[in-house]
């Protein structure tokens, strides 16, 4: 069992969706992960979607090149596919974040389905390993994903957290055991226990209760929180948020 400080990836997606609501240039989402780097952000996650209906190869060429600098992690996200595979091994990011993805989802909906289809992933994760990339795969906490994500060789889990998070708070005991009881078997397999999806102040606090959680990946709450306070008080308060529950 280890509980030390989690670090927190910021996930600038949705700068990039509002950017791209006008097609112009404004809000920039690599003067996001900069200011969130600045504000005690531990890394950057963007996801290259298919379609690429916010974040653009441009933006992965910048936030490659911001994070060198910064010598902090870039976290892609990418779906399980050649063309994705490709500008990974080119852009060699910290870690690439195998999820799912279907055309016609507004998020990412659910964990990816390791268990079944490891034929298909495992060549990926090899083929990012060797590049050297850390390979995380964001599955739901289940014991079956679990053990198919140590079978094809990841490093890392990510737990989708958003199941969770739409709960209401009086109803998320069971779940939160869930997120414990898969925390705990991936832990016990070698792998990094990651987290995220739906996010906000309360439930960041509450699945850092679990201790081997090491990372949380938060976008859509801090971006919207940050409309109020500003992007960088918004980190600030999640990160006393994150250290406050890991005293
Ligand atoms: N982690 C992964 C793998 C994701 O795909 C996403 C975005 O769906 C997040 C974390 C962040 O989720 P949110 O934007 O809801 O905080």
């Amino acid at each position: 069992m280890k509980a030390g400080r989690a670090r927190l990836g910021v996930n600038i997606d949705h700068v990039a969706t509002v950017r791209n609501a006008r097609g112009g240039v404004h809000p920039d989402p690599i003067r996001a992960a900069r200011e969130a780097l600045g504000a005690g952000a531990d890394g950057i996650t963007a996801h290259l979607r298919e379609d690429r209906r916010h974040i653009t190869d441009a933006d992965i060429e910048a936030l490659t090149a911001l994070c060198a600098q910064a010598e902090r992690p870039l976290n892609f996200e990418m779906a399980v596919t050649d063309e994705m595979l490709a500008i990974a091994v080119r852009h060699r990011p910290h870690a690439a974040c195998l999820v799912p993805e279907r055309r016609e989802e507004v998020t990412t909906e659910g964990g990816l389905a390791v268990a079944g289809k490891e034929a298909r992933i495992a060549p990926v994760v090899a083929a990012l390993a060797a590049a050297g990339i850390r390979v995380s795969l964001f599955i739901e906490p289940s014991a079956a994903q679990v053990e198919a994500a140590a079978a094809v060789g990841a490093q890392v889990v990510e737990f989708h957290t958003g199941r969770y998070c739409h709960l209401a708070p009086d109803a998320r005991a069971i779940e939160l055991g869930r997120l414990a009881a898969a925390s705990a078997q991936a832990s016990t397999l070698g792998l990094e226990v990651h987290a995220g999806h739906g996010l906000d102040f309360d439930t960041a606090a509450e699945v850092l209760k679990i201790p081997e959680i090491d990372e949380l990946n938060i976008g859509h709450f801090l971006i919207g929180e940050a409309l109020f306070t500003g992007l960088a008080p918004a980190i600030v308060r999640m990160r006393g948020v994150m250290d406050a529950a890991r005293p």
